[in-house]
């Protein structure tokens, strides 16, 4: 025997689709000491919650030894009507991931296939692993400038083994979006056996008319499945919930493999609040878009290829030099996410923040 068997005989089996899974990397902490520090790497909203939300959670906390409503009747009815969606297309889940995760399990396993761009959102490969089908992936397309979803190359990629196909838009971490345009193009060529899935967790951020909102796009088409989260416009990145609006099927689908009880109260009525104080927050996303567009324009005048992001971060192709700017921008108080050997996404964040992480661009770009 293998010494690989041999271990495998000692213990409980495991699945094989395991192996060799990547481990998903989460943005590093701001440093505990030194100078100020701020979290760039996650994409946060780096506003505490707002008055009333906190209060919501407050008030939730007191009944935590209750199990949550497994039905989430009180978000789904405020979802409805702020979406102007049936209840039986809405389905709740453990974060936008969490529920990627559960359209995963309700549509591919072993022998199947799962095509999305790359790079893209880094648990695309980590849960297609998981599920036991195979992940095609398709590179980026338009340069430095664009990088962006190559959607006929995507289309081409479709087999009659394909199941689903993530659509990530904006794309994290390019932070470019796709034309309603060439997403309804693009739409009209798959099948209507596979699901797309439109992931638009970052769908606030956007400021291009171009790029159509996903859920103009599913309410005719029975295999588009939109991916939302309450994780970053609307700051509740730490209770955990996401949503999809889908056509009843599907999203009865997802409902049958959602983990019990998966999304607790207190993220429950947070998400209820913050729906209800959606002027407040949106407002500060109108805050972040104007750091973004500041920053993109600084860092263009500064010299860099940067493509126009429409999400709340930015993407700096640097190659072999990533990890070099990683440790400068972290030596000068902001971490950042570095992708070794391909680059950098930097969240906006607070001004002082993203000022921080200009100087540091400006110096690195004059080592250049
Ligand atoms: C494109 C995309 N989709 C989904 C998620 C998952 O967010 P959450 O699980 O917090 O809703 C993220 C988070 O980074 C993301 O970038």
């Amino acid at each position: 025997m293998s010494d690989t068997s041999e271990r495998r005989a000692d213990g409980p089996r495991l699945r094989e689709a395991l192996e060799g899974i990547p481990s998903y990397k989460p943005g590093r902490p701001a440093a505990a000491s030194g100078p100020v520090s701020y979290k760039l790497s996650s994409n946060e909203n780096p506003y505490p919650p707002l008055p009333g939300v906190l209060e919501s959670v407050t008030s939730a906390a007191e009944s935590f030894n209750r199990y949550p409503d497994m039905a989430c009747t009180g978000l789904y009815a405020e979802l409805a009507e702020r979406f102007g969606v049936p209840v039986p297309h809405l389905a709740t889940g453990t974060g936008s991931v969490g529920v990627a995760q559960q359209l995963l399990q309700a549509t591919a396993g072993p022998g199947d296939e799962v095509i999305y761009a790359w790079r893209s959102f880094e648990a695309y490969p980590i849960i297609t692993q998981i599920s036991g089908a195979a992940s095609v992936r398709v590179p980026l397309a338009g340069g430095a400038e664009y990088e962006a979803h190559d959607l006929d190359a995507m289309a081409d990629a479709i087999t009659e083994r394909t199941r689903l196909i993530f659509v990530c838009n904006p794309n994290n971490p390019t932070g470019a979006a796709i034309p309603g345009a060439e997403l309804e193009r693009f739409l009209d060529r798959v099948p209507r056996e596979v699901l797309v899935v439109l992931d638009e967790a970052y769908r606030e951020f956007v400021r291009d008319e171009r790029v159509v909102d996903g859920l103009e796009l599913y309410r005719d088409r029975p295999n588009v499945c939109v991916l939302r989260t309450f994780s970053k416009a609307y700051g509740l990145a730490g209770l955990r919930v996401g949503f999809a609006v889908a056509h009843e099927p599907v999203a009865a689908a997802l409902r049958k493999t959602a983990v019990p009880f998966g999304v607790s109260q207190l993220a429950q009525e947070a998400a209820i609040a913050s729906l209800r104080s959606e002027d407040a927050l949106l407002e500060r996303v109108e805050a972040l878009v104007k750091e973004r567009t500041r920053t993109l324009a600084e860092l263009r005048g500064q010299g860099w290829t940067v493509p126009e992001s429409q999400a709340n971060f930015v993407w700096l192709r640097l190659g072999e030099r990533t990890a070099a700017f990683a440790e400068q921008a972290e030596a000068a108080g902001v971490t950042v996410r570095p992708f070794p050997g391909e680059g950098v996404r930097v969240t906006v964040g607070e001004t002082a923040a993203n000022d921080i992480f200009l100087q540091v661009a400006a110096a690195f770009r004059k080592e250049l």
